[in-house]
């Protein structure tokens, strides 16, 4: 019999890409393939996310389409991965009979066993030439492994299964403890569980070994991690110094941290290890202190500035990258108008920008979504202008000057390559050897974009002056 073939899509952030990159080896592992396309897929897997009503309208609608394919092909195994497995794990076995897996993202571990498990039942069902319309006819339920299973982090990581060569996400921790009333992550991903640093420092090792060269640490609140592991003095800092020892690791960096948890020991080692990347992903969500305390965020803005004063006074040359939500329940023109004089104050080299979605369940849920949608798409489009100006400046500052670039890949426009410098910074510049995927290339900024800038590749001996492209800073 020739080998059934898997089809996987991730909906989600990067921990829910890295989740994928797991559930693909331990089905590889089982004899499974990838299928060149979901239509020639014997199990379609979605990889799904619930943080905000977009992402879930996405796969209710993609589940619709599934619904129909499988009247033509009952043996067909549909599977529901991830946060809105969680999340809607009764809607989803109760009012949808055509997905056969609900999987959550704490049950990775034995995945390769629970899509056996559907697909030999499926099997058997087309065999049997009973039509597997719904799980109540076929006596059971479809295959339910949410609050129970094993956990993805407790499994030895193959290192080989991984889309880069050089790049690679590395999960110090799962779930999350803080109470922000708009999300609905710590619903989905439950308690904060962080792994041991000799487990991480094992795993980095071994992508090392395989030829990784940047590892980028991945928490949902990454800079609070250890504190739940108790008398083991495990810190982001120290962490990062273990792994900063590892001789052939060039670049290191950890998304996403919480402003809470920018400690003076964090801020040392930020300072002192040069293999860190130069951004701080640290999210502020809101310039006014009447939002951030409705939205629970433990900080005010004077806070937030201090903490990043600290910061840049010990490490210059890093940038700072943001979140921000518009349109929270009672949030005013002047509360808006804060957060873009807060946005440029700071001077954020890239901001992501969300227009609130109320999650059922949630403290922010309770209050009546009162910005009307008009106008949370007028903050969006605002707030979004003002990051855009300042990214321009950055990327403008940067012209004449040398950057250090992992090559990723090819870029959209044919003839060249893409990659990203230690400010995170996306560079394109013309070439067609894909043999520099994967290296360090000094490339000569020409152009600043939006979004990215364009250069000219340089010979490598030209490298020496551009390890640390020392942008001006423009903070606070
Ligand atoms: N743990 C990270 C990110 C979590 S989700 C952090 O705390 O920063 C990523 C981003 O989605 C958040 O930073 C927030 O800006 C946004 N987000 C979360 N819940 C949202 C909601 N209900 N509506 C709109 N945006 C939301
Ligand atoms: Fe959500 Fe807040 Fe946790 Fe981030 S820190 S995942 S925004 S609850
Ligand atoms: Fe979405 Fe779950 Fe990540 S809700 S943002 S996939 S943690």
């Amino acid at each position: 019999m020739s080998a059934r073939r898997y089809h996987l899509t991730s909906y989600g952030c990067q921990m829910n890409k890295l989740d994928s990159e797991l559930v693909e080896s331990r089905l590889r592992q089982r004899g499974y393939e990838a299928a060149a396309d979901e239509a020639s897929a014997d199990v379609v897997l979605l990889n799904t996310c619930s943080v905000r009503q977009h992402a879930e309208d996405r796969v209710w609608s993609k589940l619709g389409k599934l619904r129909l394919r499988k009247r033509q092909q009952p043996e067909l195994v549909v599977g529901v991965l991830g946060c809105m497995a969680q999340e809607h794990k009764r809607y989803l076995l109760s009012r949808m009979p055509h997905v056969d897996l609900v999987v959550g993202p704490s049950a990775f571990g034995d995945i390769d066993a629970t899509v056996e498990r559907a697909l030999e039942r499926n099997l058997h069902l087309a065999a049997e030439r009973e039509p597997a319309r719904t799980k109540h006819e076929v006596g059971g339920a479809g295959v339910l492994s949410v609050d129970q299973g094993v956990s993805g982090d407790t499994i030895r990581r193959d290192v080989r299964v991984r889309p880069h060569r050089s790049q690679a996400f590395v999960s110090v921790m799962r779930g999350c403890n803080m109470p922000c009333s708009y999300c609905i992550v710590p619903t989905t991903r439950g308690d904060e569980v962080s792994r041991p640093i000799a487990d991480i420092v094992d795993e980095a090792q071994r992508l090392c070994d395989d030829g990784v060269t940047e590892i980028t640490l991945l928490g949902q609140t990454v800079n609070a991690y250890g504190r739940d592991l108790t008398g083991q003095d495990a810190t982001l800092a120290r962490l990062l110094r273990a792994l900063h020892e590892i001789p052939s690791l060039r670049r290191l960096a950890f998304i996403t941290s919480h402003p809470n948890f920018l400690s003076p020991e964090l801020i040392a080692a930020l300072a002192e290890l040069p293999k860190l990347a130069r951004y701080l992903h640290l999210p502020a969500q809101s310039g006014s202190n009447a939002v951030l305390k409705a939205m629970r965020r433990g900080y005010t803005v004077e806070r937030y500035l201090a903490r990043v004063e600290q910061l840049l006074a010990r490490a210059p040359d890093y940038e700072l990258h943001s979140d921000f939500i518009v349109g929270y329940p009672g949030e005013t023109a002047a509360d808006f108008d804060a957060t873009v004089a807060f946005l440029q104050r700071v001077g954020f080299a890239q901001s992501y920008v969300f227009k609130y979605s109320p999650r059922p369940g949630t403290v922010a849920a309770e209050r009546s979504d009162d910005v009307p949608e008009a106008e949370k798409e007028r903050r969006n489009a605002v707030l979004l202008a003002a990051q855009e100006a300042l990214t321009v400046a950055r990327n403008r500052a940067l012209v004449g000057r040398t950057v250090e670039v992992l090559v990723e890949g090819e870029s959209k426009v044919a003839g060249r390559l893409s990659g990203r410098t230690v400010h995170h910074r996306l560079v394109h510049f013309a070439a067609s050897d894909t043999a520099l995927v994967g290296t360090y290339v000094p490339v000569r900024v020409t152009e600043a974009l939006a979004h990215s800038v364009v250069g000219e590749l340089l010979p490598a001996d030209a490298a020496e002056a551009s390890a640390h492209d020392p942008v001006e800073a423009r903070h606070a």
